[in-house]
């Protein structure tokens, strides 16, 4: 099976995210359990842009020693420098390096010339080589470059020493055929692109990230970034637990292995959720509240007879405990007799029968049936058989 690598941004691009401001102490507490989760490689910021990331990124690389400790740096030698004060003490350091190389970006944001940017890039590379063992150079707004470009300044750059290639697509604009098809034409036009990693970065503007992502694997990708629950910049990053999950469940398919531990999965995304304050949409797949919850009577009929008729996915592949079946008005007879059992009530048929029809009134007027609601209804039955 081809190894795919996890490289976790939650912590720079997820920490981008509208409303995020994440301390010392808590980015330390994401990174360790990110480390049990089993990232291959943790982005803990951007030193440069101020003292509080650039301490987060020093501590965190003094403590993480089962996953590689990045930080990201624009193109410039002092953003490397104060980096590598940042990174010097990781166990592997790795340095993050990035610059815009689509039309739109030269023109307006940078100002600069194709070939400038050439130039600008291979110097970052070559200088954070003076320092770094590892460095990773992005190609921000790649996938609205020109690809022959992309191609041109691919090589200048793998010729002075970055050992991955990332390909991002920094506004969620790819397709995944087209996202896919850009990294097969880097893997056939790449001079060594097989000496170095490539790397996958998607944004989900359009929805897309996961499926693109997957797509670059599929075309040739080493590596995938996203955060955890999709948080990040606009609508977010790609999900990391979505695509270990899918990776994972269609391996027959795929045949990709992550090496993310699973059963780590539901308490890292609590405590992303509750350290960033960022809610987990209910019917978020994977991690979301309602992800296990089967409601309707046919579908909890199907599930009380074999799990396997519904359930794609067990809670327990993602460390989740406890996912009782959710009664709610759509809920069957035979659900809610098994619920009565596993809270220890004994009702003849006829009293269950009376219970169900109360049950269902209830249901009709409220969204959520809890099991207070439910001990209360079932007591009733009770003292009265
Ligand atoms: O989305 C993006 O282009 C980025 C780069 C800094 C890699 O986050
Ligand atoms: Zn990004």
């Amino acid at each position: 099976m081809r190894q795919i690598d996890i490289f976790d941004t939650t912590l720079r691009d997820g920490e981008q995210s509208a409303g995020i401001n994440l301390n010392t102490a808590e980015k330390l507490e994401i990174a360790r359990q990110l480390e049990k989760f089993g990232a291959t490689i943790i982005e803990a910021g951007f030193p440069a842009s101020s003292p509080g990331d650039f301490e987060a990124v020093q501590r965190i690389a003094g403590i993480v020693k089962n996953s590689t400790v990045t930080g990201l740096a624009r193109a410039m030698k002092s953003d490397i420098e104060t980096s590598w004060e940042a990174l010097r003490g990781a166990e592997q350091p790795h340095l993050h390096v990035f610059l815009a190389t689509s039309p739109i970006h030269m023109q307006y944001k940078l100002k600069k010339t194709p070939d400038q940017v050439i130039d600008i890039a291979v110097e970052a590379v070559k200088h954070a080589r003076k320092f770094f063992p590892l460095v990773q150079w992005s190609a921000e707004d790649a996938s609205r470059s020109n690809p022959e470009f992309l191609v041109r300044i691919i090589n200048r750059v793998i010729a002075v020493g970055a050992t991955t290639i990332n390909i991002p697509d920094t506004v969620g604009y790819a397709t995944p055929a087209e996202y896919g098809a850009l990294f097969k034409y880097l893997k056939e036009n790449v001079t060594g692109i097989d000496n170095v990693k490539l790397s996958a970065h998607c944004h989900d503007d359009l929805g897309m990230a996961v499926a693109n992502t997957i797509a670059a694997i599929e075309n040739g990708a080493d590596q995938i970034e996203g955060t955890i629950n999709g948080i990040g910049e606009r609508a977010g990053n790609a999900a990391l637990e979505e695509i270990a999950v899918a990776l994972h469940i269609r391996k027959d398919f795929y045949g990709f292995n992550t090496g993310i531990h699973l059963p780590e999965i539901k308490r890292t995304s609590q405590l992303v959720s509750q350290l960033t304050g960022v809610m987990i949409q209910p019917n978020k797949a994977v991690v979301g509240k309602n992800a296990f919850a089967h409601e309707s009577g046919i579908h909890q009929d199907g599930m009380l007879k074999n799990r396997e008729t519904y359930e794609i996915i067990t809670p327990e592949l993602i460390g989740e405990t406890t996912a009782p079946l959710a009664l709610g008005k759509h809920s069957g007879r035979h659900a809610f007799k098994d619920r009565a059992i596993s809270m220890g009530f004994e009702l003849s048929d006829e009293k269950l029968n009376e219970a169900f029809e109360e049950f269902k009134k209830l249901a009709d007027s409220k969204k959520e049936i809890t099991k207070d609601d439910l001990f209360i209804l079932f007591t009733d039955q009770q003292i009265h058989y």
